[in-house]
């Protein structure tokens, strides 16, 4: 049985005061709340908001990390400085990382390798752009971003991923993937896991859809077969917007 995961990925929006406060009301709100939740704050609010959130549920995580120990890498951020404030959880391959920042496949794989061999859980990104789906390359690059992020992944390790599906062109666009489509990307997406791995990592494996999810859309969206949660960008950046999408089964 797969628990239903909803993560918050705040971006680069928020000062430290305000996300603290943020993070202090959703975990108010969700006391007793059986839904998995994640809400990753910009670096440089993670101590308030771990602060905010202690003695509560909510996961906190970093949107990004780097693949080596440490050193001369300005304005990165180590598994070791995450760690040292309890940070355990990492998004890796967020769309905007590929794309604005030119991560590869291979650049997110090492980080993915990096983040597991300290001990954190991995939120991995894949999703592909219009033109890539429109010339039907859907399959393809799935697969790509897939088989090669978690290249050296063993068997084991896999309940320490979660994978977000986010096509590109629905992320911060207001344009949804219908539930259809979204579900047969993550049915795509189940199949190459099971082919990697086995059918019971396949089952096991928790699939976020993620890209213009809201209030109006989560219910249908979590109906369906594959899709087991959620990563919220823009409507996780107030209360009122996402506890409803927390809340999606209430
Ligand atoms: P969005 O962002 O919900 O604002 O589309 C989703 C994401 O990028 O994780």
């Amino acid at each position: 049985m797969r628990k239903p995961y909803i993560a918050g990925n705040w971006k680069m929006n928020l000062t430290p005061s305000q996300a603290a406060k943020l993070a202090k009301e959703l975990a108010e709100a969700l006391k007793g709340s059986t839904t998995k939740v994640m809400i990753a704050p910009s670096f440089v609010s993670i101590p308030a908001v771990m602060k905010a959130v202690k003695g509560s549920d909510i996961i906190v995580a970093a949107q990004n990390m780097n693949d080596h120990e440490n050193g001369a890498f300005t304005g990165e951020v180590s598994a070791e400085q995450l760690l040292d404030l309890g940070v355990k959880d990492v998004i890796l391959g967020h769309s905007e990382r590929r794309h604005i920042y030119g991560e590869s496949n291979e650049l997110i794989n090492a980080k993915v390798l990096f983040a597991l061999k300290n001990g954190m859980n991995v939120d991995l990104c894949v999703g592909e752009t219009l033109d890539e789906r429109e010339s039907g390359n859907l399959e393809k690059v799935l697969t790509d971003q897939i088989s090669i992020g978690l290249k050296g992944v063993g068997k084991e390790a896999m309940e320490h991923i979660t994978i977000a599906y986010e096509p590109v062109w629905a992320i911060g666009t207001g344009k949804t993937a219908t539930p259809e489509d979204a579900d047969a990307a993550h049915a795509i997406i189940r199949g190459l896991i099971e082919k990697l791995y086995d059918k019971s990592v396949a089952e096991d494996l928790i699939i976020q859809y993620g890209g213009s999810v809201k209030a109006s859309n989560v219910k249908a969206l979590m109906a369906k077969e594959n899709i087991d949660g959620a990563l919220v960008g823009g409507a996780s950046l107030s209360t009122e917007k996402f506890l409803p999408i927390v809340q999606f089964d209430k």
